[in-house]
């Protein structure tokens, strides 16, 4: 098994609730936005990198207050999740077909570690909480190039992300690997599998200093902490802080 396959068997659950994350919702609304270039009567060409089972534009607050147009394609590695997410728009949009107004939004499956191809590049791109579910560095640094290659010149990047700070910790079945950032989740016949990699703040600036990006914000939100599991909601002092990064290409 592997980390694909563990969210493929995730997502095969039935009854998942989808809920666009309150999180990524107002880093994009209080924070991403006001970096967008927004020009009268254009496209917003938004690329939303591990959508899982909806877009976080989805949210109908987020909807209510955008006053531009969306146009924004999810991608997730996951077959389960990609199907789901379009069922669940095209459900939304037979019960509100007004949206369509201000939004529209397609789901494609692609792994965010093969080279993308584009009719054009994005205006934004947003990372909702896929860069820390990598295995390693090594694809982190990866995912970031194949997302910068994709943006326009003076597009943005938005990432919000997990990362380490000296009180991080886990219990069963979760084993951190400080050298290596990895955290591993020990499966029923006792194999540890990769499942998340929460790096140190400073490790993510040097990944995004070598793609050239310049730095708009870089914020580690102290009092907010990240919950790996998929399956708790009360939030622990151990659990890795929240980095919030806006970058625009030069
Ligand atoms: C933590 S979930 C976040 C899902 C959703 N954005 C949310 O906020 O609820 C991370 C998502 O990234 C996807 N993912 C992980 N690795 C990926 C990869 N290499 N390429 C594309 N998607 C990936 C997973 O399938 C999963 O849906």
């Amino acid at each position: 098994m592997d980390q694909k396959d563990l969210f493929e068997r995730a997502y095969k659950e039935i009854g998942q609730i989808f809920k666009p994350s309150p999180s990524l919702v107002d880093f994009y609304l209080n924070r991403v936005k006001k970096y967008i270039e927004f020009v009268p009567d254009k496209k917003v060409k938004v690329l939303e990198v591990g959508s899982g089972l909806g877009s976080l534009f989805q949210d109908e607050f987020l909807i209510e207050e955008e006053r531009n147009y969306l146009s924004i394609l999810g991608v997730d590695f996951s077959f389960s999740a990609i199907s789901e997410a379009e069922k669940r728009w095209n459900n939304l949009l037979n019960r509100n077909k007004s949206i369509l107004k201000k939004i529209d939004i397609k789901f494609l499956m692609r792994n965010i570690l093969d080279k993308f191809k584009y009719d054009e590049p994005y205006d934004l791109i947003i990372d909702s909480h896929c860069l820390h579910c990598l295995n390693g560095i090594h694809e982190q640094k990866k995912a970031l190039n194949n997302m910068v290659s994709s943006l326009k010149p003076g597009g943005i990047l938005a990432i919000e992300m997990m990362i380490y700070h000296k009180k991080i910790s886990f219990s069963h079945p979760y084993y951190f690997d400080r050298n290596t950032s990895k955290l591993f989740k020990e499966d029923c016949w006792g194999s540890l599998i990769p499942y998340r990699t929460i790096p140190k703040s400073l490790v993510v600036e040097n990944m995004i200093l070598d793609e050239e990006l310049k730095i708009e914000y870089f914020t580690i939100m102290s009092n907010q902490r990240m919950i790996p599991e998929s399956n708790r909601e009360i939030v622990k002092e151990g659990d890795p802080q929240c980095l919030r990064i806006i970058c625009r290409k030069t």
